[in-house]
């Protein structure tokens, strides 16, 4: 496998950061991706290796760190939902410790922008001692990660610059969309709903949102400014949206930042919240919309400050921002662009290095 990279790519061009450039780039990236995976016959063009070893595997281990592993939260959905297989995510540098039980047919997936995390790493040579298939999903062509697995799928998001992951999580969310398609369709899977065509929708979306920069930066103004901390709070996919949200905008602003799933809230968290806490909410599911909204006023009630990104559909007008409506199962490919808006422009607004956080490197080579 070869990567062609465009210089261009690897330059700012006329944007301020490559984090901005990089959030920007998301929707050209999935419609590149839909045109990798896809042929003029609208059939999925994938390694027929990977198409057997989907089909015959019984349960998928998916082992990733920080972003990816957010990612892979949102593919296990994909691969139970879509394709049947069950799933379970792992985070890479605890799977040693805490080694689950395997079923007979295991297919590990490694999912890694830069394919050269150790803690991944780590679990690939093990696994593969004990004579595991493994197949990674990377942004790198070449990569130790997809050099030492079985099979390769390349996210064709364009080399991403900033320490801060952007088009890597949406590409690699769209690229487990795709496998879980090309399983499904492989064992003669109905999917009530066409998913390539869903994609296609999706990255308009992600193109509407990209060009709402500017409500994003004021509603950063007017929320996140000199606050110390903010909450994210969600269930089901959206839940996981908020880890990813969290994550952003702790490690480039360094506003203690956490993410929360909305039931979670009575069981302790809600101790933290004080007059003015930023809590910020998705709604983007129609099956909890209602217990989400009800979290949001248990908060508000205690002072916080709420903003609710809401899909079209579920929509209320004091909501703080109205997102774009795509398919259920691809609402992380949108909801996560206004987040990584705010984090960006929380960082921005601090006289933070946006593109080099303090302390963090873009490959952790280290265990
Ligand atoms: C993301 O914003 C982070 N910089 C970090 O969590 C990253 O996703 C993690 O280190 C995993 O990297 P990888 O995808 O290259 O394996």
């Amino acid at each position: 496998f070869t990567a062609e990279i465009d210089v261009t790519d690897t330059e700012k061009g006329t944007y301020p950061h490559f984090m901005l450039k990089e959030i920007d780039e998301q929707p050209l990236a999935l419609r590149r991706i839909i045109q990798e995976y896809q042929d003029e016959h609208d059939h999925l063009k994938l390694d027929q290796n990977i198409r057997e070893t989907m089909k015959v595997c019984d349960r998928i281990y998916i082992i990733a760190a920080g972003t990816s592993y957010h990612a892979g939260l949102v593919g296990k959905q994909f691969l139970e939902k879509m394709a049947g297989i069950p799933a379970e995510v792992h985070v890479a540098s605890e799977f040693s410790y805490n080694m689950p039980l395997l079923s007979d047919n295991p297919l590990f997936v490694f999912i890694s922008q830069s394919g050269e995390t150790a803690d991944s790493r780590s679990v690939l040579v093990k696994i593969k001692e004990m004579g595991h298939p493994a197949l990674t999903i990377t942004n790198v062509a070449g990569s130790t990660l997809s050099r030492e697995a079985d099979y390769t799928l390349h996210l064709h998001a364009g080399p991403e610059i900033a320490v801060a992951s952007t088009k890597a999580y949406t590409a690699q969310i769209a690229v487990l969309a795709i496998l879980a398609v090309d399983t499904a369709r492989a064992k003669g899977l109905e999917l009530d709903f066409d998913p390539m065509r869903e994609l296609g929708i999706t990255a308009n979306a992600m193109e509407v949102l990209t060009d709402q920069k500017e409500a994003i930066d004021e509603l950063v103004r007017d929320n996140l400014g000199t606050t110390r901390n903010a909450f994210f709070i969600g269930r089901s996919t959206d839940y996981f949206v908020c880890l990813e949200a969290a994550l952003k905008l702790k490690e480039i602003s360094y506003i203690q930042a956490e993410g929360f799933a909305g039931g979670e809230l009575k069981h302790g968290t809600i101790a933290l919240i004080e007059e003015g806490t930023p809590v910020i909410a998705l709604a983007t599911q129609e099956t909890v919309n209602y217990s989400i909204r009800s979290n949001v006023s248990e908060v508000v009630a205690r002072g916080a400050n709420d903003m609710i990104f809401s899909m079209k559909g579920l929509e209320q007008d004091t909501d703080a921002f109205v997102l774009p409506e795509v398919h259920e199962l691809l609402t992380p490919l949108v909801s996560v662009v206004p987040m990584q808006l705010l984090a960006y422009y929380a960082a921005l607004h601090r006289g933070c290095d946006v593109d080099k956080p303090r302390n963090l490197a873009k490959s952790v080579t280290v265990e």
